[in-house]
């Protein structure tokens, strides 16, 4: 069973604890108790479970790593010069509340703390070489950074198909995929097969994101919709319509069901509970 607080005092005891200058803990601490989903570090505690572990702090660390680059790349993608927005989890964004110079800062602590926490988690030190090179490839200039360059430079363009999925398989891909290969690291099961579910369940997920920007409220969503038409954003809603992108976002978590479902050694129960939750 994920011990829920258990997980939330991997994210934040960290920056509570260790963290000594007071107003960067505070602003990070902001960001991170604002009530994310947690899917990510979610995904990778089940998918661990599924294989038949059983749950130590040191998984928690890795999770809550997942979740601290996720929460920097919010941060940074909120800022005045990306995507300019005010609200984030229900809640003022982090440079309307501690001024950008902070926000920038607090998202580089919440991408670099990650490679302190995985070096001390006490796992074998091949396992945490693997770790961190799939993190700075999943966020870096190979993962997430590299989407969020493409996501500016595509505004108000019209692409093929392939291309947005490249894109969306970048930006947000990248950082759901890593929970699945790193909980293959670590239980020592087929990676291979674990990655190319997780690219398929991250473009579903950018997908999703999409649609509830032009379907959802702010209460549900805790960030302000209809964002992505008002800034010319390139998005399976702007190039396909409504209807195909929720055909898209089907197919890739049906994809998803079908890849753990043919796991070996695997209790996929809870996972697909998680992607199930997905479906709109
Ligand atoms: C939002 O991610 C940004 C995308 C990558 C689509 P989430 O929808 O997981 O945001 P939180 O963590 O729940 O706030
Ligand atoms: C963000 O994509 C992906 C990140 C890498 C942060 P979006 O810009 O669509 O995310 P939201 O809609 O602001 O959460
Ligand atoms: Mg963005
Ligand atoms: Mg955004
Ligand atoms: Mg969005």
């Amino acid at each position: 069973m994920i011990e829920y607080e258990k997980l939330e005092d991997s994210i934040v005891g960290f920056y509570k604890n260790e963290v000594t200058v007071k107003h960067l803990a505070e602003s990070v601490e902001y960001s991170l108790k604002a009530g994310g989903k947690r899917i990510r570090p979610i995904l990778f505690l089940a998918i661990l479970e599924g294989f038949g572990l059983e749950l130590k702090l040191a998984h928690y660390n890795v999770a809550a790593a997942i979740e601290w680059i996720h929460t920097g790349s919010l941060i940074h993608d909120d800022l005045p010069a990306m995507d300019n927005d005010d609200y984030r989890r229900g809640k003022l964004t982090n440079h309307k509340v501690y001024g950008e110079a902070l926000a920038v800062l607090s998202g580089d602590a919440l991408f670099l703390d990650p490679y302190y926490f995985i070096a001390t988690s006490g796992f074998p030190s091949v396992m945490i070489v693997n770790l961190i090179r799939e993190l700075s490839a999943s966020s870096g200039s190979l993962g997430m950074v590299a989407g969020q360059v493409i996501d500016m430079d595509s505004e108000g363009k019209k692409v093929p198909l392939d291309f947005l999925k490249k894109l969306h398989q970048l930006k947000t891909g990248r950082m759901l995929t890593f929970p699945f290969v790193a909980a293959g690291i670590i239980a020592g099961k087929e990676v291979d097969k674990l990655r190319k579910i997780g690219v398929t369940l991250g473009l579903a997920f950018q997908i999703r994101d999409d649609i509830l920007d032009v379907t959802a409220d702010f209460e549900s969503i805790g960030k302000t919709p209809g964002k992505d038409i008002l800034e010319e954003k390139l998005t399976y809603v702007s190039l396909l319509g409504l209807e195909e992108a929720r055909q898209e976002l089907q197919k890739n978590l049906e994809e998803v069901k079908v890849g753990l479902s043919s796991l070996k050694s695997f209790n996929p129960t809870e996972v697909l509970k998680i992607v199930e939750q997905l479906e709109l």
